[in-house]
């Protein structure tokens, strides 16, 4: 049952089992972050695991420390430890380079591994996952075409039987709506396509199953809600089975099967690690490193029935105050966001600026998205409910029309 007062709400909190781990953040004093869909907080232990890393590892170690310390398995030790929280096997997730790096590698290599030349989009997808197809198309001759995911185009486009690979987003970056992963990845295979799949709103979101999927490839940030700090690296996912024929672009010696070997002839190692480059920056792996420790105590059974609580509760405030979403109401498909849309052309930007001013942190995204992230590990269901009065307030009270809230910064 979605509460009706704030008493109910604090009671959900008493009895909640992953309540403590909010104790592992640090949260600013009266704020209610919403938007660790964009940039998840910092657990606490992330500055001294850095700072360990910057005095012990590097200032004493040196570069000992490639082996000491692990350094130079890193992207494959982190990459394990991704692992259960996407659903793969330990041995076919990296870790490094960013996101937009990570599509490219994949989709130039499932490219490779067809003899057809579409790469078929998702027309409202985040953008550079547009961008990267149309340069990983260009490279290989292939061409992007677009559809919308949630409607009837997807299956009549793989249905031309054109389709070299499909890439969508798990979780749609603006509406928060979740696709069927085992049930599109089935439909492309049935008509001879690839799968790549964009699991930055996923990962640390829902429970992600790519290897019960039968996915073929992956990618995601780990900045969002896995915690690891702004600009962190990101993680690529390729089956076991695509190990052996995937020629991934970038190819750069950490992708060698004996890099030590400096040989003049580059050849891809056996496994996952073909899809490396080159050195990484390790001081934010080790941020990394911090917030996968506290994603170690967290069930994501638990962690899913909580976001979707939350997400019913700020759905449900939102609609009595008369606000609509563009978030879907049945829970398969919805991610772990709230988008609503702006009650009137031009008020979603400053009624977001007006909330931030009351500490109540979200995002705007154009043209017309009020977008509000729910993390059930550092979020209370009373912070839900303030979220929802203080959206009430602002706009009921028209506050968000004074006129400095509707000043743009560059990042929205
Ligand atoms: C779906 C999706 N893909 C990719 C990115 C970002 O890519 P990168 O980490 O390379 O900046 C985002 C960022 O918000 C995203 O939402």
């Amino acid at each position: 049952m979605t509460p009706t007062t704030r008493e109910e709400c604090a009671a959900l909190d008493a009895a909640d089992p992953l309540a403590p781990l909010r104790d592992e953040f640090v949260l600013p004093e009266g704020m209610v972050y919403l938007d660790g869909n964009s940039l998840g907080a910092l657990p606490r232990a992330t500055p001294g695991r850095i700072a360990d890393m910057v005095e012990r590892e590097w200032g004493q170690g040196l570069v000992r420390s490639w082996n000491d310390a692990g350094w130079w398995d890193k992207p494959r030790t982190l990459g394990a430890r991704i692992a259960p929280l996407v659903g793969a096997g330990p041995d076919e997730v990296v870790v490094g380079d960013g996101t937009s790096a990570n599509l490219f590698k994949t989709l130039v290599a499932a490219l490779r591994m067809s003899d057809r030349s579409v790469v078929l989009g998702e027309a409202g997808n985040f953008p550079t996952d547009l961008y990267v197809a149309e340069g990983a198309a260009s490279l290989t001759g292939a061409v992007q075409r677009r559809v919308d995911p949630d409607g009837p185009g997807l299956a009549e486009a793989l249905a031309a039987g054109d389709v070299a690979v499909l890439l969508l987003s798990h979780v749609d970056y603006r509406s928060g709506t979740m696709r069927d992963m085992a049930g599109i990845t089935r439909l492309a295979h049935e008509h001879g396509a690839l799968v790549v799949w964009d699991l930055c709103h996923s990962a640390g979101a829902v429970p992600v199953d790519l290897s019960g999927s039968g996915a073929d490839f992956a990618v995601g940030c780990t900045y969002k809600y896995l915690n690891a700090g702004p600009g962190s690296p990101s993680f690529l996912y390729a089956a076991r089975r695509h190990h052996a024929a995937a020629e991934q672009p970038l190819s750069g010696w950490h992708g060698h099967a004996r890099p030590f070997e400096f040989s003049a002839d580059y050849e891809p190692a056996p496994g996952v690690s073909r899809f490396l480059s080159g050195s990484q920056p390790l001081l934010a792996a080790a941020a990394l490193e911090a917030s996968l420790d506290v994603w170690a105590r967290a069930d994501m059974a638990l962690v899913r029935a909580k976001s979707l609580a939350m997400t019913d509760l700020f759905l449900d405030r939102a609609a009595a105050a008369g606000i609509s979403s563009i978030t879907p109401a049945e829970h398969g498909r919805r991610g772990s966001q709230v988008a609503l849309v702006e009650p009137e052309e031009g008020a979603g930007y400053p009624i977001v600026q007006a909330l931030i001013a009351r500490g109540v942190v979200g995002d705007f995204r154009a043209p017309d998205v009020m977008r509000f992230g729910f993390t059930p590990l550092y979020l209370r269901h009373v912070d839900v409910w303030d979220a929802a009065e203080a959206l009430r307030e602002v706009v009921e009270t028209g506050e968000w029309r004074q006129e400095r809230f509707s000043l743009r910064s560059e990042v929205t």
